[in-house]
């Protein structure tokens, strides 16, 4: 069965620049929510349109909006190994991937957490110069508010089930890599 990876972790602790390294490394398909969201809106779709105040606000989007989006995302990666970047963000969500990726014969291979603490994530985020409209200091308080509050709760949530791995994300990005990798192959 194909690995399926959830990366976990605060807004700005490296989980799309590891995520790119998976897959440039290892193959993986990356899966990343929040610029799926990015693409709609500069696109102008429905999903755009209906997720830019949220995202602008540094709330999470309602989940009718990013459900069928993903699972429709998983549906096309057919056998392939996949690392989920932003997803699931909330216990609801866990939920419905696990339900998801069991129609798809395949489950949560592992849990990534890569830890970083509140002042350090400010300080990348403020040095990234991406022009995010969701990078100014207001909304990234907001969006560590959200996630302390409604995804930290899944870092209990995968190691009740076995599938927790932790890496410190607060060394230099080959140092994360190396951990991530390591409990990417990790069986
Ligand atoms: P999303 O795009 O997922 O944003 P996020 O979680 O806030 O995280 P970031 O993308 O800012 O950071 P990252 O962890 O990817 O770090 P990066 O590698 O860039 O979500 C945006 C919004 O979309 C949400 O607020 C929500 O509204 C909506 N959304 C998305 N998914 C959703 C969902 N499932 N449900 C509902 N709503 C959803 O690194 C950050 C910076 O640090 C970069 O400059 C990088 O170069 C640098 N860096 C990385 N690693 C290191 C290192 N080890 N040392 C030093 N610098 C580093
Ligand atoms: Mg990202």
């Amino acid at each position: 069965m194909a690995s399926t990876l959830v990366l976990l972790g605060p807004p700005g602790s490296g989980k799309g620049t590891q995520a790119a390294r998976l897959g440039e490394d290892l193959g993986f398909r990356q899966l990343a929510t929040g610029d799926l969201l990015r693409e709609a809106r500069a696109q102008g779709t429905q999903l755009g349109v209906r997720a830019a105040d949220y995202m602008d606000r540094g709330e999470l989007v309602p989940d009718d909006v990013i459900l069928e989006t993903v699972c429709d995302a998983i549906a096309r990666a057919d056998d392939e190994p996949i690392v989920l970047d932003g997803f699931p963000r909330s216990e609801a969500q866990a939920d419905a991937l696990a339900g998801a990726l069991e129609r798809q014969g395949r489950d949560v291979t592992a849990a990534i957490l890569i830890d970083v603490p509140d002042e350090v994530v400010v300080e990348r985020i403020s040095g990234r110069g991406q022009g995010r409209s969701d990078d100014n200091p207001d909304t990234v308080r907001e969006r560590l508010r959200v996630y302390h509050d409604e995804t930290e709760p899944l870092v209990a949530y995968y190691d009740d089930r076995g599938l927790l791995r932790r890496v410190d994300g607060a060394q230099a990005p080959d140092a994360v890599y190396e951990q991530v990798r390591r409990s990417a192959e990790e069986r």
